[in-house]
């Protein structure tokens, strides 16, 4: 990181210098943190437009040329040759696996894939109708309550132990919240399946009898875990940073960052979209839809459309429309009416003037909705699907933050616009 370079600020007169920091690749920063105590101003950015919260060096988006890396690999080759625990390995460790390491890390992984069976009572406290993130922020935030033995954080075998944890058991807990929600008996992990197919056996699969996961839907599976495994400060990563700034423990940490992903303007934007994709109805429609979302009066947006970060196009949208065709076919749904519907909608706004010069294009959120239904994932259990994906994101940042010895508790600051100092008047003199 080069500092030669410096900004100046000219405040009343009197000109100070900040230090320009410089990343790998990417744009340079400003170092305000002696900002306030040189000119007793701060910096106003809600919202975060311009404010670069840390460094790390685990994710890079470029979002005016679509470009999504983890630890410096391109999305597009991770999705083609590697799986969703190899991708795990990569975003916590830095370096792909070689094939001791990843069979040790898989060996790691499946060993704690069962929750305590006290856990599984825990759910009986739920209504059954319950979302399932108000489950999983519950479940995964109890997790501290079980597992004593990995919540110092600031001994590296906990934070181990915690992070291989939270990839073990996230699967387990999510396909527990699915059979929950329709009464049927919570299903065992079994470790001779792959991560993918193993959560696709306790999310399908009965005691009746044995479930047998279909390659091309697994394949897909993992691929939606993979496309979603991290995007860099995105708002529930940042709440994950936040939280653990404090001290937090990783279980509560994550059960935060789950809360965040639940608003539709996050990870919610899949299950919106799959809505919005309903309420439509008929490729008839999509003009009206259209128009309202260009209504500045009109609260509607077009859900799984325009990204912060990405204003060319979501690379992942791209890798998960594919799949998208992968899993239809395989499924014998290609005339799929949402899927038809999906299409004919991002043509129409592709071509739209406002959406073109706005520069909003589909997101992953576009296209995951339509896989997931396909695979027979419940609506509502989509936002949770994205939570599992991510935890390894939230992780692999969360052990980052605590290993920066810059790291200080987050606490950002406000432009005060209440009441100047006043006087307290007693109740019965009030007017
Ligand atoms: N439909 C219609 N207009 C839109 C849309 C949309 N989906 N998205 C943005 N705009 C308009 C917005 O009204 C604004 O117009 P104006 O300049 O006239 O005020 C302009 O485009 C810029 O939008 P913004 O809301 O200021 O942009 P942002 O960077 O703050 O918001 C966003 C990004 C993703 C929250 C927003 O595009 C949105 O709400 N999209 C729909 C929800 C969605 O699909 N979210 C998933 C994001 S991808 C998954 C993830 O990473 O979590």
């Amino acid at each position: 990181m080069t500092t030669q370079r410096t900004a100046s600020l000219t405040l009343d007169g009197k000109t100070t210098e900040f230090p320009v920091l410089s990343g790998t690749i990417g744009p340079e920063v400003i170092d305000i943190r002696t900002l306030y105590g040189k000119t007793n101003t701060f910096t106003f950015d809600p919202g975060f437009m311009s404010t670069a919260a840390c460094k790390s060096s685990i994710t890079y988006i470029d979002g005016d040329k679509g470009e999504l890396l983890y630890r410096g690999y391109p999305i597009e080759q991770l999705a083609e040759h590697c799986n969703f625990l190899e991708t795990c390995y990569l975003l916590k460790n830095g370096e792909l696996p070689n094939q001791d390491q990843y069979d040790d890390w898989e060996k790691r992984v499946k060993n704690h894939t069962m929750v305590h069976e006290q856990l599984t009572r825990f759910f009986q406290g739920f209504r059954r109708d319950a979302h399932p993130m108000a489950v999983l922020v519950g479940v995964v935030g109890a997790l501290s309550a079980f597992y004593h033995d990995s919540l110092d954080i600031n001994n590296p075998q906990h934070r181990l132990v915690a992070a291989i944890r939270l990839i073990a058991k996230l699967p387990t807990i999510v396909a527990m919240t699915y059979k929950y929600s329709m009464g049927e008996p919570f299903m065992y992990p079994r470790n001779n399946l792959d991560y993918s197919a193993n959560f696709m056996h306790m999310m399908f699969g009965t005691p009746c009898e044995e479930y047998k996961p279909n390659p091309v839907l697994v394949k897909a599976l993992d691929r939606i875990l993979i496309l979603h495994a991290d995007h860099e400060q995105n708002a529930s990563t940042s709440t994950v940073r936040l939280s653990g700034s404090s001290g937090a423990n990783p279980f509560a940490c994550i059960a935060a960052g789950i809360a965040c992903l639940w608003g539709p303007a996050h990870g919610g934007a899949n299950e919106a979209c799959l809505k919005m994709l309903e309420e439509i109805g008929d490729v008839s429609r999509v003009g009206e839809y259209i128009k309202r979302s260009k209504d500045k009066n009109d609260s509607f947006k077009l859900m799984g459309f325009g990204h912060r970060v990405y204003k060319n196009f979501d690379p992942r949208a791209k890798l998960m429309r594919e799949t998208c065709h992968d899993v239809l076919n395989e499924l014998g749904l290609h005339d799929d009416r949402l899927f038809k519907l999906a299409l004919a909608l991002e043509k129409i706004a592709l071509e739209d003037e406002y959406f073109v010069e706005k520069k909003l294009y589909p997101n992953v959120d576009f296209y995951s909705g339509i896989v997931q239904r396909a695979l027979g994932i419940p609506v509502p259990l989509f936002t949770g699907i994205f939570a599992l994906a991510r935890t390894i994101g939230w992780i692999a940042q969360w052990h980052e933050m605590i290993g920066d010895p810059e790291q200080k508790i987050g606490r950002p600051r406000q432009l005060y616009t209440g009441a100047a100092p006043r006087t307290v008047t007693p109740l019965a003199k009030r007017p």
